[in-house]
């Protein structure tokens, strides 16, 4: 296995004359460990109403700017069967953190979605131990909560009233509950430097991440953090194919950002590391709601469309859909 030091990794990002051997080594890695199926998981964004206010994100509380929607639970558990009914092995329910999805409606949802032949991932944000353990008690398997910098400065600049220890914190419990954990990071974020990305890298290993999403920043208008300069595609694709090397047998989307930032992104991350898509099953009525940034792919596309198109550009590229759940290899 391949372990960069930190000065390595920093010289790789800063280099860019090694990009081709670097994504084609993580390519190989990512063959090696995880083989040539892609996992597609479901995923349901099914509130863009948020508490926080994170600088970067459209959905921050403090953009008036935007139409607040949220689906009934009901109605997510009803878009979570059909997500099954089309084959998804996975869905992941999204949101902003909206106090309204407490712990007791929360877990209703879990167990009826359960009833399903499917894993379910949650990305809701920061919650107790507690609700993390009642959650998992009711079915719920893998969670996502990226810890989106490691510098602690950049964090509390960039997250007023949040506490970096409380998300590290949050990381730990899920690890500790026997959850499929996933983190990652933004890459491109203001006043970032290389080497609090190679930190980044260094700290996913260090918790022994099962899944890893990274994801360049997008400059949104209606947030703090207008008319900055967007995250580097290549760059945010280097940190991946970096993780990729570094933690060889955990899951890695393509991630929806890197799609953004180019029109065939998604398949250069699936080449260059990447073994997961998430593709969108939420119902086109609500995608442009969820603006976390703005250009976001398939606002206008309905759940089989988007099954449709990217089934192909995979197989395009040589690589199988897998039937399976794709639990983290290091849980099997
Ligand atoms: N509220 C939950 C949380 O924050 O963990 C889940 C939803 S949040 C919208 C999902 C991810 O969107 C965040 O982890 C963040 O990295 C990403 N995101 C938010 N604003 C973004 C932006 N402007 N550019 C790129 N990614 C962004
Ligand atoms: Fe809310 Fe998540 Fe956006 Fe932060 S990143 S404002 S927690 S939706
Ligand atoms: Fe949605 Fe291609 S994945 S249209």
């Amino acid at each position: 296995m391949v372990d960069f030091s930190k000065q390595e990794i920093i010289d790789i990002l800063q280099d860019n004359s090694k990009n081709e051997w670097l994504f084609s080594l993580a390519d190989k890695v990512r063959k090696e460990n995880v083989g040539e199926d892609v996992h597609l998981r479901g995923l349901i964004e099914f509130s863009n109403i948020c508490k926080r206010t994170c600088k970067y994100c459209g959905l921050r509380c403090e953009n008036k700017n935007i139409d607040r929607y949220r689906i009934t639970p009901e109605d997510i558990i009803f878009y979570a069967g059909k997500a099954a009914d089309m084959g998804y092995k996975t869905v992941v329910l999204q949101s902003g953190e909206d106090s309204f999805f407490t712990k007791d409606v929360m877990c209703e949802i879990i167990k009826e979605i359960k009833k399903n032949d499917i894993a379910l991932t949650l990305s809701i944000g920061e919650r107790t131990f507690e609700e993390y353990k009642e959650f998992k008690d009711c079915g719920a398997d893998r969670y996502l909560i990226r810890i989106e910098t490691t510098d602690r400065n950049l964090y509390s600049k960039m997250h007023p009233n949040m506490d970096f220890d409380n998300r590290i914190r949050c990381l730990k419990d899920l690890k500790k509950l026997g959850y499929e954990t996933g983190t990652g990071c933004l890459v491109g974020l203001p006043g970032q430097t290389v080497e609090s990305l190679a930190n980044d890298i260094l700290f996913f290993k260090e918790i022994d991440a099962d899944m890893v999403g990274i994801g360049p920043f997008i400059s949104h208008p209606d947030t703090p953090l207008k008319g900055e300069s967007n995250g580097d595609f290549t760059l945010a694709l280097k940190v991946m194919a970096l993780t990729r090397i570094m933690l060889p047998d955990i899951n890695i989307p393509a991630t929806t950002a890197m799609e953004t930032l180019n029109p065939n992104g998604r398949i250069i991350a699936l080449q260059s590391g990447a073994n997961v898509v998430m593709p969108n099953v939420t119902t086109t009525e609500f995608r442009q709601k969820y603006e976390i940034y703005p250009g976001k792919i398939c606002i206008n596309e309905n759940p089989d469309k988007c099954r449709g198109c990217i089934e192909s550009k995979i197989k395009s590229i040589g690589r199988t859909i897998s039937n399976e759940y794709g639990i983290s290899r290091h849980y099997q």
